[in-house]
């Protein structure tokens, strides 16, 4: 029988990669996003009609959350894995000049929607016969050292750590895994700006090196196979030559 996977921010960049690879792995994919014509885009690329269910809404909507999971389940009749991926960032500022709405806004896509998708992956995977499943939450380089000037996106990615070890932890007598997928630099509209120049934290601007975003979805899919007595507690994949280790 397929298993099934939930892909958030399916729209585009590494969850559009991401599903596509999933999809063409032999899942069942259902691709959440708040742009229903770039859903449908990923869907057309995923090649698969009966395999794809489009849900669109946002992640930081608990009620949105709550309808996309019984909606795949209703679908599918169980979830075999989230992807949590949607994700957001606020402009490059000093703290003093980023507001609170800026903060909230990447606090409630990055983190409290991670949280609310986990939440209703668990319940799902608790309930199901046979129960488990597996959790890939998208964190970041940021999750280890900031970039100058990002406050919020660095903390919601720091967050994601803990939230990723206490679902591994509360997971583990239930068959429930989960992952803290760290990327640095895929190829997507986020990181278009690198080519460009990209402030340092000792003041210089300088390009920075990307990679082919379908190595994130290969990465995936390999994850998302192994069989639930094998966990992937944290995988990072970056472009060799970023300015990660070293940065600052
Ligand atoms: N690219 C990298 O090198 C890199 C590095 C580290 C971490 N990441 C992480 O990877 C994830 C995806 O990034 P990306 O590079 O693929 O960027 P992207 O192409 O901009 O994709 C972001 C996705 O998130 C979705 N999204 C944003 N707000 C949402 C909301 N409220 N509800 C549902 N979906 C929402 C967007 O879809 P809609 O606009 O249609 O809602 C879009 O599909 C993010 O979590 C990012 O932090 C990426």
């Amino acid at each position: 029988m397929p298993k099934t996977a939930i892909v958030t921010g399916a729209s585009s960049g590494i969850g559009r990669e991401s599903a596509i690879a999933l999809c063409k792995a032999g899942w069942n994919v259902v691709l959440a996003a708040r742009r229903e014509d770039a859903l449908n885009e990923t869907a057309a690329l995923c090649g698969s009609a009966e395999k794809c269910l489009v849900v669109v809404g946002s992640v930081a909507d608990e009620a949105f959350v709550k309808t996309l999971f019984s909606k795949t389940v209703a679908r599918f009749g169980r979830v075999d894995l989230l992807f949590n991926n949607a994700g957001s960032n606020a402009p490059a500022l000093p703290l003093e000049d980023m507001t609170l709405e800026m903060f909230q806004n990447v606090i409630s896509v990055n983190l409290v929607g991670s949280f609310l998708c986990a939440r209703e992956a668990v319940k799902a995977f608790k309930s199901q016969t046979p129960i488990g499943g597996r959790i890939i939450n998208n964190g970041s380089l940021s999750a280890h050292t900031p970039r100058p000037n990002s406050a919020p996106y660095t903390t919601s990615k720091h967050a994601i750590a803990g939230l990723s070890k206490s679902i591994a932890l509360d997971g583990r007598a239930f068959d429930i895994t989960c992952t803290q997928l760290d990327i640095g630099n895929a190829e997507t509209p986020l990181t278009a700006r690198m080519h460009m120049g990209v402030l340092q934290p000792d003041g210089r601007r300088m390009a920075e090196s990307t990679f082919d975003v379908a190595h994130v979805g290969e990465a995936v899919v390999h994850i998302a196979g192994l069989p639930a007595d094998v966990a992937v507690p944290q995988f990072t994949i970056m472009a060799s030559k970023a300015p990660f280790l070293g940065r600052g």
